[in-house]
């Protein structure tokens, strides 16, 4: 789904997603290019305009993402997907839920990891952030594999049995019963929020309801100014983006 669109870049601040197919002129820093003549310039390739050198390459997932994506929400940022991946044992196959949907950033990596036999269950309460989501993944889904419902899990989800459940809602603890009912015995959840108070209020929750709790992290990214004889990190940094919350669903015998 993503190969009609192409990243531009000129190795600074300059990257934008353009549909290959639909475009008709892009506008860059020192000047344009013709949508016609772009349609020539072979991915993994560059074209100067007006001694700038810009670079045409795949779209990636993370380029849509971060570079084309309509964002309506705060999204998860790929430096805790891929981390959130990981720690949910994410795998083909796997059917996992997710609370909200938001505008799809992360249930967009979902998709593509639990593949074509797998599945994930992805609640969304506000209907226009149902539609923004389902907009901005049939862009760049490679899979059939997403169920939506508009719906609060405050009033139940429907699956059980899942490998594991994401929430990245306001009021985690609020919804912690009705996750622990829709996930397999052992099941993992994860969870992100902004603030150490919900940390503090979501590990209580936890608690009552029967999960181990893994682990509590923050995961904290360095940019680096690339520059072989001057090699040092950028001096704006994203400082905060949300605390990660790890744990498993136990069952008494
Ligand atoms: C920060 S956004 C999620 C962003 C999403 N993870 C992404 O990467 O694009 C939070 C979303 O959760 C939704 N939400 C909050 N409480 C909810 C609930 N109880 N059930 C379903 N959705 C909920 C909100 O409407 C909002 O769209």
């Amino acid at each position: 789904m993503l190969d009609d669109k192409i990243l531009i870049t000129d190795g600074k601040k300059f990257k934008r997603v353009f549909n290959i197919n639909s475009v008709e002129k892009v506008k860059l820093p020192t000047g344009e290019i013709d949508g016609e003549k772009l349609k020539e310039i072979q991915k993994g390739s560059s074209f100067i305009v007006n001694n700038r050198r810009y670079y045409v390459f795949n779209c990636d997932l993370y380029d849509y993402i971060m570079y084309h994506l309509t964002r309506h929400t705060q999204i998860v940022y790929p430096k805790e997907a891929a981390y959130i991946m990981v720690r949910l044992d994410i795998s083909p196959g796997k059917r996992i839920g997710e609370a909200g949907t938001g505008s799809g950033a992360l249930t967009a990596f979902f998709s593509r990891a639990v593949g074509k036999d797998g599945r994930v269950y992805t609640y969304e309460k506000r209907e226009e952030f149902v539609s923004i989501a389902k907009k901005n993944l049939s862009r760049c889904r490679e899979f059939d594999n997403i169920i939506f419902h508009h719906k609060s899990i405050e009033d139940g989800i429907e699956e059980r049995d899942l490998d594991a459940f994401f929430l990245d809602v306001r009021e985690p603890w609020l919804v912690i019963t009705q996750v622990r009912e829709a996930l397999k015995p052992s099941g993992s959840l994860g969870i992100l929020v902004p603030t150490t108070n919900q940390v503090s209020q979501t590990i209580e929750s936890l608690e009552d309801n029967n999960f181990f709790i893994l682990e509590v992290s923050e995961i904290i990214m360095r940019e680096f100014k690339i520059n072989a004889q001057r090699l040092r990190p950028k001096d704006i940094m994203v400082g905060h983006t949300g605390y990660l919350i790890f744990g498993k669903k136990v069952v008494d015998i």
